[in-house]
């Protein structure tokens, strides 16, 4: 492993359809696959295979058929999820095995179990895994709420057992950057055998600090983020999948990390995932949001004619978009007006620009935005006048 290499582990066929509302088919499912195995993600989190018939015949076929990402399967801590998840994912060229059990004192709670016999459990299973497959990882949900030094026994005896991969749940999105990094950093110092394993970050959005949390998890240690296509995932979701990518792309002075993912791809897979999940994506969304790359004031639209760097800290072709959006509406300006009049093969001389600029105020007043139709109507009737 270089030092500088992120993986890109994604879980939108697991956590994200896990969001009420967002259940896929199984031929949806084997589409995203595809695009995501195309688009250079690392390892593919393609469903939990004891949950349902469905979703162990999608992880067998997702596995059957990608060519170049791991393929991972979720199971919970006891043998019959894991005999199942390694049955499915059993096909692939590099099959992976993701195990896990709630640490923290509410989720131990639940099975009833005490510290001790939750690291029985923890060593039985994690052994069991590695017995069936080569590559472990092995998570202790709930972790940042989770006693630190229970965390700590728990991960050495998940290493010792055989997980390759420690992946770091913020479950409920409760944590902030700086505690983010600061757990990855103690935990890879304190826990024995932790520099030979790969640290994770799987960060749940409900604070709205999902990627912030990842990204500070990366500077501290961690080399593989757990995130979604447009954060779909329980909840508020997971941290966004394209977020992580341009974040680390773009500023790459101050994030010096490195994915292999093909950025030209995100939009497609986006809008993809928003179609079959059923989950539009919000206009203002950063990176894939419809007015991600779409600009309306007079200011900026006369800005970005000039030079695009002016408003625009990527290029729109860098996440698959042919051009900017410059919106018609009651904040453009003339010069908008012209290069958009341009854009429809119509080079007006001033004077008539500026009657299509008036008639073309007055009708952005009465209309949130003005489409191409409407302003070469404009042209016409001011052309029909003269
Ligand atoms: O959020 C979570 O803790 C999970 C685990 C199953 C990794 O999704
Ligand atoms: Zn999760």
């Amino acid at each position: 492993m270089t030092q500088d290499r992120v993986y890109i582990f994604d879980t939108t066929l697991r956590d994200g359809e896990q969001s009420p509302g967002a259940t896929m088919t199984h031929s949806e499912k084997l589409e995203l696959a595809e695009m995501l195995d195309d688009m250079g993600v690392d390892i593919i989190e393609a469903g939990f295979p004891i949950a349902s018939e469905g979703d162990f015949k999608a992880v067998s076929e997702i596995a059957k058929r990608s060519t170049n990402a791991m393929i991972c399967g979720l199971a919970r801590a006891n043998f019959k999820d894991i005999d199942r998840c390694a049955e499915a994912v059993r096909h692939a060229a590099q099959p992976r095995i993701h195990t896990f059990i709630g640490t923290s004192p509410l989720h131990r709670a639940i099975p009833n179990l005490t510290q001790d016999e939750m690291a029985e459990r923890i060593h039985e299973t994690v052994t069991h895994a590695r017995n069936l497959c080569d590559n472990v990882q092995w998570s202790p949900m709930d972790a940042t709420r989770t006693e630190y030094d229970y965390l700590c026994r728990t991960i050495e005896i998940a290493i010792k057992a055989g997980a390759s991969t420690i992946n770091i749940p913020d479950t409920v999105g409760y944590t902030a950057p700086r505690e983010s990094a600061e757990l990855i950093g103690r935990l890879i110092k304190d826990v024995p055998g932790a520099t030979e394993v790969i640290f994770a970050t799987h960060c749940h959005n409900d604070l709205g600090m999902a990627t912030a949390n990842s990204l500070a998890a990366v500077d501290a240690g961690a080399r593989q983020i757990e995130c979604t296509i447009n954060g779909l995932g329980e909840r508020a979701g997971n941290t966004a999948l394209e977020e992580v990518v341009m974040a680390m792309k773009v500023r790459n002075d101050i994030m010096p990390y490195r994915t292999q993912i093909d950025s030209t791809k995100i939009m497609a897979i986006s809008r993809r995932v928003a179609t079959v999940s059923g989950f539009a994506v919000q206009f203002n969304k950063a990176i894939v949001g419809k007015n991600a790359f779409a600009h309306e004031s007079g200011i900026h639209q006369d800005g970005m004619l000039k030079n695009a760097e002016t408003f625009e800290i990527m290029r729109p072709e860098d996440v698959g978009l042919s051009e900017t959006n410059l919106v018609m509406g009651k904040h453009s300006g003339r010069a908008a007006l012209r290069s958009k009049l341009k854009d429809l093969g119509i080079d007006l001389a001033d004077n008539q620009l500026n009657d299509v600029f008036v008639r073309f105020k007055d009708l952005a007043d009465r209309k949130k935005e003005v489409f191409d139709e409407d302003l070469l109507a404009l042209v016409r009737a001011d052309t029909a006048d003269e």
